[in-house]
C-alpha cells in the first residue's frame, strides 16, 4: 500500500511538472510574434493613431483634404510652396496649418511633418529600431537630435508599450520607400520671411 501511494504521488508530481512546462512554453510562444504579425500590428496601430493626418500629403476633394494614397507617410512634400500668411495676425495665441496638414506654424516657428518611409537619404531608412523607440519616448529627432517640435504628439505616443513601438517601426520599414526631402524646420525669427505676403 505504501509503495502504491508513493508511486501514485511520484506519477502525479511527474505530470504536474510536464503540465507546468508545457504552459511555460505556450507563454513564451505567445510573446514571440513573427515578423508578419509585427508588421500587421504596426499597420493597425499606425492606421488607427492618426499618423496619416500629418505625415501624408493630401489631395483636395469635395469632401475636403484626403490622403494622397500614392505618397503615404512621405511627409511634407519638398516642392510644396507654402501659401503666404500674415504672421502678425497669429501673434502668440494662434497656430496655423496648411490644407495638407503637413506644415505647422506657431510660436515654435514652422514645423514640417517628417518622411516616415524607409527611404535611406530622406526617410527613416538609416534609423535603427533603438533610435526610433528613443525618438518616440524622448521626443528627439532620430532619437539623438534636437527636440521634436509641435504638433508631433510624442508626449502621448511615448506611453505605447515597447512591443507597440517595435511593431510601428516594423510596419514603417515594410512600406514603399519614397524619396522626399522634407525642409528643415524654420526658427521663429525667420517665419515672417518664409510666409511673407507676396
Ligand atoms: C498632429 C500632427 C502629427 C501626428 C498626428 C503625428 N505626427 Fe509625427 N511628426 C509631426 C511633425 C510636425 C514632425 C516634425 C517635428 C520636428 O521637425 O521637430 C513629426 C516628426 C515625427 C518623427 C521624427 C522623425 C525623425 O526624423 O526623427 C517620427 C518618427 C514621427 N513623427 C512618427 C509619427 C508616428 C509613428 C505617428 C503616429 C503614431 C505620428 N508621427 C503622428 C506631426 C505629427
Amino acid at each position: 500500500m505504501r509503495k502504491f501511494l508513493f508511486g501514485a504521488f511520484a506519477a502525479l508530481a511527474f505530470f504536474s511538472i510536464l503540465l507546468f512546462q508545457s504552459s511555460c512554453t505556450q507563454q513564451t510562444e505567445k510573446k514571440q510574434m513573427t515578423q508578419e504579425e509585427m508588421i500587421a500590428l504596426g499597420k493597425y496601430i499606425v492606421t488607427s493613431s492618426g499618423c496619416n493626418d500629418c505625415h501624408t500629403p493630401k489631395i483636395m476633394t469635395d469632401m475636403g483634404p484626403m490622403p494622397d494614397t500614392t505618397r503615404m507617410f512621405s511627409g511634407h512634400q519638398q516642392n510644396e510652396v507654402l501659401p503666404p500668411l500674415d504672421v502678425s495676425a497669429l501673434g502668440n495665441q494662434w497656430a496655423a496649418t496648411t490644407m495638407s496638414l503637413t506644415a505647422w506654424v506657431g510660436p515654435w516657428g514652422i514645423s514640417y511633418a517628417a518622411n516616415l518611409t524607409p527611404d535611406n537619404g530622406t526617410g527613416l531608412g538609416a534609423v535603427t529600431e533603438e533610435m526610433f523607440i528613443k525618438s518616440m519616448r524622448e521626443g528627439k529627432i532620430k532619437g539623438v537630435g534636437r527636440p521634436m517640435l509641435p504638433p508631433m504628439p510624442w508626449q502621448e505616443f511615448r506611453n505605447k508599450t515597447d512591443e507597440d513601438l517595435k511593431a510601428i517601426y516594423a510596419y514603417l520599414m515594410s512600406i514603399n520607400p519614397i524619396q522626399n526631402m522634407v525642409p528643415q524646420s524654420t526658427p521663429p525669427d525667420k517665419v515672417g520671411e518664409v510666409l511673407a505676403t507676396k
